[in-house]
């Protein structure tokens, strides 16, 4: 199969390190011109990459698209662009919804995919919708694929995705208060990775137990984690935190 990349940014470089790291068998990845950058060090990293001459070319070289230009980009260049009816669009555009996408790009063959930058490392999960039985077999090589119908309700995943700055921050402060506590800033980052990453794991292998079990489980009555927790909700901490996803929500 070929497939090719509109918009060579940092998605697209993730989504194609993962898939050299993986068993799917591609035979060629068209890619575009821009970013220059990227698009040079990819294609001289990995020989099946080429970059296309131009989007057009891109498209009739490939039998599945990939669309990974920002969505003000994506509404300027998409109604100009030529889909043959033997084509699969896949949308990683965040905000530009199904049935516009179809409009513009006058073809009924579309699916939103939301990868995340650790599908790099063939980590993390993969919402695709509407569910579409050869990108999930695509994708499972590359992270967990969670199906979803309805496309609001695959809204609220792009929303969720917006916590990846604000958990770095999270970790970060805590990195940068052992800092001003005297330890070396090295050692700071590297316990609290290795601490965050221990608790997703140990929520992950945890599978039967829900979150909030883990929330009491994490806590003796009277002791510190109690203490910070109680802290953190008389402070609004996580109303704050339900208020920027219903905020964030209504952008996608
Ligand atoms: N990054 C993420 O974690 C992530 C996750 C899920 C979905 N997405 C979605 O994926 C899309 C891309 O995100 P990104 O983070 O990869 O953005 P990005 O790094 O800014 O990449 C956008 C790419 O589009 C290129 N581009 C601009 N104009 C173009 C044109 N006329 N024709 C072809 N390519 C053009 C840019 O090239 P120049 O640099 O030359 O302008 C750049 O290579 C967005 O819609 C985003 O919502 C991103």
């Amino acid at each position: 199969m070929k497939i090719g990349f509109l918009g060579t940014g940092h998605i697209t470089s993730s989504v194609i390190q993962g898939i050299f790291k993986s068993k799917l068998k591609i035979k060629k990845i068209y890619i575009s011109p821009r970013n220059k950058k990227i698009a040079k060090s990819l294609s001289k990293k990995f020989k099946k990459v080429l970059i296309a001459k131009n989007n057009q070319q891109l498209i009739e070289k490939s039998n599945w698209i990939f669309l990974a230009i920002t969505p003000q980009i994506g509404i300027k260049i998409l109604k100009k662009l030529k889909f043959d009816k033997n084509k699969k669009i896949i949308s990683f555009i965040s905000t530009i919804k199904l049935n516009k996408l179809k409009e513009i790009t006058r073809k009924k063959n579309i699916t939103r995919v939301i990868p995340l930058p650790f599908i790099g490392m063939k980590k993390g999960p993969v919402v695709i919708c509407p569910p579409d039985r050869k990108l999930k077999s695509f994708f499972k090589h590359l992270g967990t694929v969670i199906e979803i119908k309805n496309e609001k309700i695959s809204r609220s995943f792009w929303a969720t995705s917006s916590f990846m700055a604000p958990f770095y921050n999270l970790i970060s402060v805590t990195s940068d208060w052992l800092v001003t506590k005297g330890v070396k800033r090295a050692e700071a980052e590297n316990y609290v990775k290795q601490l965050f990453l221990a608790l997703s794991q140990d929520a992950v292998f945890k599978n039967k137990i829900s979150l909030q079990q883990l929330v009491v489980e994490s806590q003796t009555p009277g002791g510190t984690n109690a203490y910070v927790l109680k802290e953190l909700k008389k402070k609004k901490f996580y109303k704050i935190q339900q208020k920027a996803l219903n905020s964030i929500f209504k952008k996608f």
